[in-house]
């Protein structure tokens, strides 16, 4: 070790520090191994801002849900009396202990199960009971430890956490994204279903695949005919967002094309769908009616979990009349995303093999890829 940065951390910086062309990627143990798993939680999840969740997930004053987060450290969303979102680390100050084990509504204190310590639910302690001896509690204690606090930020329905209280602002990570985006009217959002899929596959293939244009005509065979490869453009917004975009987006499915859409929209834009990683663990996709996310979330070395989220452009969208457009949008989700889970559990596999040594990657298509496995590496070294 030099400078905090050991010999296997500098060959892999060396690795994804070449040229797209010449650079072999990431090693393949980063797919797979349990050392460099909690490399990950502890360099890259543990200091960067990462999606933990939905705003709606605690959505009334006294709602509180504890989540394993992709930090591998407990965390703890709740809805103060003010209604703010504020994320705690999940343990009590007393000693340690692990505060909430399934989410609840309706409380206005956390009460610790282990000696009963109480917390409000804005994270300040304000009992302990028999502190200074038998019958001798303590109220509002003026030096007393309140719950550890997480900063957080909510981005268009999504939380985001940082666990490092020195971490730059979460606008660095978005801004470029809120700038591009900005002919969409995102406060017209209405939440329009959820999906879940466990992916037998390391997080980073997850995110890989979504950024990679080149496997679609190949994988999506169906998907290629309304939205073909080469009217494909590539996308990089500042560090932390890259993916892809197409301005020839024209689904011929029944039911497509009757959902409200973001006003204002030019006819460009109209037809504009793209498809962008928020670095680490965000895939967000912007149709001219719906917005879709997926939140990744290592679950192991070689497992994941992507939870789908899915909103439309307006109140209007819920309309009974429009059932069947919802269907169809949702539906449409899931057909294409067994293809690509079914094919990065595969390349979990050949990762795994070992006789997987060093990518080739395309000058042209993989410089997301490649992007991406290099802001990987710099997280993880040093
Ligand atoms: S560990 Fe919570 S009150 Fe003791
Ligand atoms: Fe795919």
């Amino acid at each position: 070790m030099k400078g905090g940065v050991s010999t296997s951390e500098r060959d892999m910086l060396a690795r994804v520090d070449l040229p797209t062309g010449q650079s072999p990627g990431l090693p393949a143990d980063a797919y797979w191994s349990d050392g460099f798993f909690r490399l990950e939680r502890r360099r890259l999840f543990s200091r960067r801002w990462f999606a933990l969740g939905l705003a709606a997930d605690v959505p009334e004053p006294g709602d509180m849900l504890p989540v394993s987060s992709a930090a591998g450290r407990p965390l703890l969303m709740v809805r103060g009396e003010d209604g703010e979102l504020r994320v705690f680390h999940n343990y009590c100050r007393h000693r340690g202990m692990r505060l909430v084990d399934e989410a609840r509504s309706g409380e206005r204190r956390i009460v610790c199960p282990y000696h009963a310590w109480c917390y409000d639910l804005s994270g300040a302690l304000v009992r302990r009971p028999h502190y200074g001896g038998f019958g001798v509690h303590e109220h509002q204690p003026a030096q007393g430890p309140g719950l550890e606090p997480v900063r957080s930020a909510v981005w268009n329905h999504v939380v985001f956490v940082n666990l490092d209280p020195a971490a730059p602002d979460f606008d660095e990570v978005v801004g470029p994204l809120d700038r591009r985006w900005s002919c969409y009217d995102f406060r017209r959002l209405v939440h329009g279903a959820s999906l879940s899929f466990e992916v037998a596959a390391n997080w980073k293939l997850a995110v890989e695949n979504f950024i990679d244009i080149y496997h679609v005509p190949y994988v999506h065979p169906a998907l290629n005919r309304y939205l073909p490869m080469d009217e494909h453009y590539f996308v990089k917004e500042g560090e932390y967002v890259v993916g892809q975009g197409s301005a020839a987006y024209a689904p011929r499915d029944e039911g497509t094309g009757r959902l409200p859409e973001f006003p204002d929209l030019d006819a460009t834009q109209a037809a504009t769908i793209e498809a962008l990683s928020v670095f680490p663990n965000l895939l967000v996709t912007v149709f001219s009616d719906n917005l879709r996310f997926i939140l990744i979330t290592p679950t192991g070395p070689s497992t994941c979990r992507e939870r789908v989220e899915i909103f439309f452009a307006g109140e209007a969208a819920l309309a009974p009349a429009l059932a069947r457009e919802r269907e169809t949008v949702v539906e449409r989700f899931p057909a294409f995303n067994r293809e690509d889970v079914d094919l990065v559990g595969r390349l979990q596999q050949s990762f795994e093999s070992a006789a997987f040594e060093r990518a080739h990657f395309s000058e042209f298509f993989d410089g997301n890829v490649h992007h991406f496995q290099r802001m990987v590496a710099h997280a993880c070294a040093g």
